[in-house]
């Protein structure tokens, strides 16, 4: 029992598919000098800033995302700023490269479990404020694809330019713009819906995930994991749809593994998985309003109380290459964390099927 604890001496080989066409033979970020320090909150006197999706943000806001990659991409592989660090950390969490301090056989695994949202939320938190730093811009923050509603329901169109550093060649040709995103994606199933159908389809997966079916903390968060489980005691029910089935979606479905968003050790290759996930982070969000509303504003219907979930722990590199520990009690407030997602209409909140 107990929290989750990352630590930097507990990190080797991640266990990456034998077919993976271009696996890495390690994923764990650079050794720190220094002890990690524990995190502190941005200062409450700094302005929210409001995280906005790719559909309104419009072209030249989305230049600012496609240069930070590049810049990402410009800095050394060893710097932990770099995209190429940035985007094994989710290799480090999701393909057994961590393993739980002083039970080796045992990995960190941050995937079908309570410790989804809160871990996505912080390598988001993380990469942003990189972004910002990288920009020079203070009041940048990501942008986020709304692939919930019919105006964002296609892959975004700065990712499919060829020649973009936004574009990544390990994605399903099939499923480019024009054609839908497709929320309950079965793996390689097509469903070859008409456009109206496909629409209604998703609002019913979105209907049932986040507001029929996830009534209590444990039917959204996903299982208890705790300090000596195995990994992966079950998700909670966003993360296997729409979360997983996106992931799929995505990745190209004729590589083994559906590389690169359908394979963990593969996804944050992709510059997409970041504004995907900003979806997924407001959608943590959007449910909590709902519990909210549904219970009177009682906070305790929105979270756990247990200690092994709060004090559960990750490690990332900050804006100025620091390691800092960060703990699922400091992820659960945006506004302390300083952001909010600005208002989206949700046509799926009513779409009972
Ligand atoms: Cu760590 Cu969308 O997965």
């Amino acid at each position: 029992g107990g929290p989750i604890v990352t630590d930097q001496l507990w990190c080797s080989k991640p266990d990456v598919p034998q077919d993976a066409p271009s696996p890495p033979s390690r994923c764990c970020p650079p050794m720190s000098a220094s002890p990690p320090i524990n995190f502190t909150f941005p200062d409450p006197k700094e302005p929210i800033r409001m995280r906005r999706p790719v559909h309104e943000v419009g072209p030249e806001y989305m230049a600012k995302y496609e240069r930070v990659v590049a810049m990402m991409k410009a800095l050394p592989k060893s710097d932990p700023r770099s995209f190429y660090q940035q985007g094994h950390i989710h290799c480090a969490y999701c393909s057994g490269a961590y393993r739980q301090v002083g039970l080796p056989t045992l990995p960190v695994q941050v995937h079908f479990s309570w410790l989804f949202f809160p871990f996505h939320r912080a390598y988001l938190y993380y990469l942003e404020r990189i972004a910002r730093k990288l920009l020079n811009d203070p009041e940048f923050t990501l942008p986020f694809w709304s692939w919930d509603i019919p105006e964002g329901m296609q892959i975004p169109a700065e990712f499919v330019n060829k020649t973009s550093p936004l574009y990544d060649a390990f994605r399903d040709p099939k499923h480019q713009p024009p054609n839908l995103a497709d929320l309950d994606f079965n793996w390689k199933v097509e469903k070859n819906l008409t456009g109206e159908q496909q629409i209604q389809c998703n609002m019913w997966v979105m209907y049932k995930q986040i507001v029929s079916g996830a009534t209590l903390p444990s039917l959204f968060y996903g299982q208890p994991y705790r300090a000596g489980d195995s990994a992966l005691p079950g998700p909670g029910t966003v993360e296997l749809a729409p979360h997983a089935n996106m992931h799929a979606w995505i990745g190209n479905g004729h590589y083994p593994n559906g590389e690169d968003m359908g394979a963990y050790y593969a996804a944050g290759r992709d510059p997409i998985f970041y504004i995907y996930h900003g979806n997924i982070d407001r959608i943590w969000e959007m449910w909590r309003d709902i519990r909210l509303a549904a219970n009177g504003n009682d906070r305790s219907k929105t979270v756990f109380s247990d200690h092994s979930w709060l004090d559960s722990s990750f490690l990332f590199y900050d804006e100025e290459a620091r390691l800092v520990r960060v703990t699922v009690r400091d992820m659960l407030d945006t506004e302390k964390l300083g952001y909010r997602y600005s208002k989206v209409a949700m046509p799926w909140a009513t779409a009972r099927p």
